[in-house]
């Protein structure tokens, strides 16, 4: 069952108490928590102690996607703020596979993040120490955007890439994942979903309902692509 994971950068940045528990209450699988730095990408979102304020109010994981220059020098910073999980950009360090076996040495899983415009080949050689990676289907930076469509391609290469050299990582799509890109999405191979302003923090509902909506939505699909292969 594909995993839910509200994107708290597009919740009511002025109840965000409030939402981490109507959405833990909701079911939801993990939390995303955006880290701009507003050098890497040109906005800034959450910082750690926003994220240690937070931690309080769920024991569900805490997915924090940094989308920062020379992500190693912060790692310390979002670990102590009580990350279960951190990914960082292929783009934003020299020093990639020391970075993610950091995170991993600290007992957290660990992830790479990838823009749209990034070949594949550039994560290849950290597959052994990812335990998930992120494909951005948009440009990362703010919320509201358009689903960039070559990356359900890139997704089934991925795929592809990990099943062939017999490793087990989750694939994870962050950027407009709503109801008209999460069929492909999913046929593609994704198994956790960063569901922002397309999917659950939409001004007609309300949050639990919102989650409910969702989740029965891949259910169907989900049980509709067993059946298919039936
Ligand atoms: C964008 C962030 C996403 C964003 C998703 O850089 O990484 O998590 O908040 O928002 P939507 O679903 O609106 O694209
Ligand atoms: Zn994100």
């Amino acid at each position: 069952m594909a995993l839910i994971g509200p994107s708290l950068m597009c919740a009511d940045m002025g109840n965000l108490q409030e939402a981490v528990i109507e959405l833990d209450r909701a079911g939801v699988d993990f939390f995303h928590l955006d880290v701009m730095d507003g050098k890497f990408v040109p906005n800034f979102t959450l910082g750690p102690d926003l994220i240690k304020r937070l931690r309080g109010f769920t024991q569900k994981p805490f997915d924090v996607h940094l989308m920062v220059e020379k992500p190693e020098d912060f790692l310390h910073l979002f670990i102590e703020s009580g990350a279960d999980m951190i990914s960082v950009h292929t783009e934003a360090t020299n020093h990639l596979q020391r970075t993610l076996q950091t995170i991993k040495d600290k007992g957290l899983k660990a992830g790479v993040a990838i823009n749209p415009a990034t070949p594949l080949q550039n994560i290849e050689y950290v597959l052994d120490v990812v335990d998930y990676i992120t494909v951005m289907t948009v440009n990362p930076g703010f919320a509201g955007q358009r689903f960039v469509p070559l990356m359900n391609k890139k997704l089934q290469l991925l795929n592809e890439m990990i099943h062939e050299q017999g490793y087990t990582i989750d694939i994870q799509v962050d950027g407009n994942i709503g109801y008209s890109t999460i069929p492909d999405v999913l046929e593609n191979g994704a198994n956790m979903l960063v569901c922002g302003t397309s999917s659950l923090f939409k001004p007609e509902l309300k949050l639990d309902e919102a989650v409910a909506k969702l989740r029965r939505f891949i259910h169907e699909l989900e049980f509709t692509n067993v059946k298919g292969e039936g």
